[in-house]
């Protein structure tokens, strides 16, 4: 087992980069925010959790980073769009986008109604296509870019509760390949990362009882359970030129979940 946080691996590819990352204040999204701009990138972010995402952005600001929070809630798509072209205005030309804001919400599938569901796709999905659309002549124009989908395991295994979630995940990685195609020729390459049960505040307060943690136990082939920074260390690489060949494919981080 590794140790030390300087034992993992810098990337210079990404120094002086720009990022976009959506529902960077917290969870995953803020793990991502923080070791984007350990990267020495300039990172732009957004989030309805306006508390959060403004402390994140003032303590990486103290510690030298290049950083700006715009409170958006990625369901309204022009409100996502001008926040892009804030970041991309402030910071430079979006070379990484992260699209990472998503809602697991209980549903039971006998309450869903037309309302109901297409909220579901559009906290899920939706947002992912056009953040896409709006960073990629951007991405062309300087050469090149990644974009990175966050999926979910839940799209890969025995669940209930969760018919839209699971349904835009789903459609996450379908998305991931045909924006890869499109995009391919542009040099933006676009990946899906699918993170198994990861122990973000949110799921360790809300759903990791004795019952969960046995059930990892049971599924995983390496027993121990995963953190944020496992995830953001396969967003990292994604980000790199390191992967430059390697798009429209999804990387699964959940430890081996059979
Ligand atoms: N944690 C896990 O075990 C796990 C497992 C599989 C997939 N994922 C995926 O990884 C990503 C991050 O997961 P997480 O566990 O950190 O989620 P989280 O719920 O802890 O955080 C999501 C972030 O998105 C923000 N957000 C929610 N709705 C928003 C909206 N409408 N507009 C803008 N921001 C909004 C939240 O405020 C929060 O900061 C998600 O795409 C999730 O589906 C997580």
């Amino acid at each position: 087992m590794i140790e030390a946080e300087a034992a993992f691996a810098t990337y210079p590819s990404l120094k002086g980069r720009t990022a976009f990352v959506s529902g960077g204040a917290s969870g995953l999204g803020a793990e991502f925010v923080e070791q984007l701009a350990r990267q020495g990138m300039a990172v732009g972010f957004v989030d309805v959790d306006e508390t959060r995402g403004r402390a994140l952005e003032r303590r990486l600001a103290d510690g030298g980073a290049a950083v700006r929070f715009v409170p958006c809630d990625v369901r309204d798509v022009p409100a996502l769009q001008a926040a892009i072209a804030e970041v991309a205005g402030m910071l430079g030309t979006i070379r990484l986008l992260v699209n990472n804001a998503a809602n697991d919400h209980r549903d039971r599938v006998s309450d869903m109604d037309v309302a109901l569901w297409d909220d579901r796709i559009a906290v899920n999905v939706r947002h992912h296509f056009f953040a896409a659309q709006a960073v990629a002549p951007g991405m062309r124009d300087a050469g090149g870019g990644s974009i990175v989908n966050l999926g979910s395991i839940s799209a890969h295994i025995d669940l209930m509760d969760l018919p839209g979630y699971i349904t835009a995940k789903a459609g996450v990685e379908g998305l991931t390949r045909t924006l890869a195609r499109e995009y391919g020729p542009w040099a933006v390459r676009v990946n899906c990362i699918i993170p198994g049960w990861i122990m973000t505040e949110k799921q360790l307060a809300e759903w990791v009882t004795p019952e969960a943690e046995a059930s990892i136990a049971r599924n995983q082939c390496v027993p121990q359970k995963l953190y944020p920074d496992d995830v953001a260390r396969m967003l990292l690489w994604l980000a790199a030129d390191d992967s430059r060949s390697c798009t429209a494919q999804q990387w699964v981080v959940d430890g081996g979940w059979l």
